[in-house]
């Protein structure tokens, strides 16, 4: 018995209700043989036990057909459910979990990142959706390609673009080019709720939500609408982006929100031509932030002028050179984040209930002035700390 025997028994085992075999899907690996004895793993993507249990059957079957005596196939199957346990206030309920990507400041690298991220996910094989909430400065439909794409509409409700397996919609997408919006409190508010309601996002696995720089009104109205199961900031190295940081972690905090951890974005340069290092804006200067808040730099990224271009050209790095330094370190961001995320859903989920306004049902906390239940972190910049702004 040779590995390429068992693979070629393996082969012709197909995987329940598609037209590839498992072997061809990649799922197949770790094969040990001896003599007669065949035992090896099988990584499926389905929770369902049947589909583990016609692999097996139909995997021992060909097997044993080309001479093995004893098969072990051990197939490993996502944890059931995917689904979220969260509880709260949600707009957005077929949406099953929340990740809100983070800044102190803008130019820090947000968006680039939470691109990287949703491509990263979906690339695991989850079903992703992103967010441009970032309605300042709706920098996403660029990054993707579709700068030039209208969302088809239907009904009072819009369809999600797609582009590179994910959904997306922006407020750019909504926009004339290079049209300019002035927000007040209860506009941000508005349109924060529109992204989650109105847009016809499918059954999704994990929704990343590119914010706005700062810890203001769409932060807060974003946790009132939605149960957020994690929150990322985006800092880069230098101690101006970090005093910022701290603030964006704080909020994640105040918000009860879990926080998934720190990328540490521009974090050094290496040289294409000569691969030396420059620290151009320093180094694991994150460090220090993230133990006080009890969490972890889950990447470094460092300057790559294909990360730039990328974006200008709507061109993910993660999508066009997977197999970069820079991708595997967003897909191992990614692949921490989703366990959190997992682990999150196995403890209960999270609740949104304490960060409600309170006001009656139907009335703005905006229209009387009124804060939110638990004392909200403190708005930056434009706004006055009810959430509602206060121009
Ligand atoms: N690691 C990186 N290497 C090179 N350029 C980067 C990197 N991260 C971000 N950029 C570039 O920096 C600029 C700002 O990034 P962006 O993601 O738009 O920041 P933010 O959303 O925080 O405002 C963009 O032109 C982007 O392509
Ligand atoms: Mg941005």
């Amino acid at each position: 018995m040779t590995e390429e025997i068992v693979k070629s028994a393996l082969s012709k085992v197909m995987y329940p209700g598609f037209t590839k075999d498992i072997v061809t899907f990649g799922f197949v690996n770790t094969i040990t043989i001896n003599g007669t004895d065949v035992s090896f793993n099988v990584e499926i993507t389905s929770s369902a036990p049947e589909v583990a249990q016609q692999i097996k059957d139909e995997a021992t079957q060909e097997l044993t057909t080309v001479g093995a005596t004893n098969v072990v196939a051990n197939i490993k199957a996502p944890q059931i459910p995917r689904e979220s346990s969260s509880k709260g206030k949600n707009l957005a309920p077929h949406v099953k979990n929340f990740l809100m990507v983070s800044s102190g400041k803008g130019g820090v690298g947000k968006s680039t990142t939470s691109v990287n991220l949703a491509i990263a996910f979906a690339a695991q094989g989850l079903k992703v959706g992103l967010l441009d909430a970032d309605i300042y400065g709706p920098n996403i439909p660029r990054m993707l390609g579709v700068e030039d794409i209208k969302p088809e509409i239907n009904g009072n409700k819009v369809l999600p673009i797609k582009a590179y397996g994910l959904e997306m919609m922006s407020m750019g997408a909504l926009m004339e080019p290079g049209q300019s919006l002035m927000w007040r409190g209860a506009m941000i508010m508005k349109a924060i709720e529109q992204f989650l309601r109105d847009i016809l996002w499918s059954e999704l696995d994990i929704l990343v939500i590119d914010m706005p720089p700062g810890t203001g009104d769409a932060q807060l109205s974003l946790a009132q609408s939605i149960p957020v199961t994690v929150g990322l900031t985006v800092t880069t190295p230098q101690t101006v982006s970090l005093d910022d940081s701290r603030r964006s972690l704080d909020m994640f905090k105040k918000l009860d929100i879990p926080i998934a951890g720190i990328v540490e974005n521009m974090s050094g340069f290496i040289a294409p031509d000569t691969g030396v290092e420059y620290d151009i804006f320093g180094k694991g200067t994150a460090g220090p932030m993230a133990k006080d808040f009890d969490t972890k730099i889950i990447a470094e990224i460092p300057i790559e002028m294909s990360i730039r271009t990328g974006g200008d050209e709507g061109k993910p790095i993660t999508f066009v050179d997977p197999t970069s330094a820079s991708s595997k370190r967003y897909a191992a961001a990614a692949a921490t984040i989703w366990a959190q995320v997992e682990e999150i859903n196995a403890n209960g989920g999270v609740s949104n209930a304490s960060v409600q306004p309170t006001t009656p049902p139907g009335v703005s906390a905006c229209s009387t002035g009124a804060a939110p239940a638990k004392a909200a972190p403190a708005p930056q910049g434009e706004s006055c700390g009810t959430g509602c702004g206060c121009h």
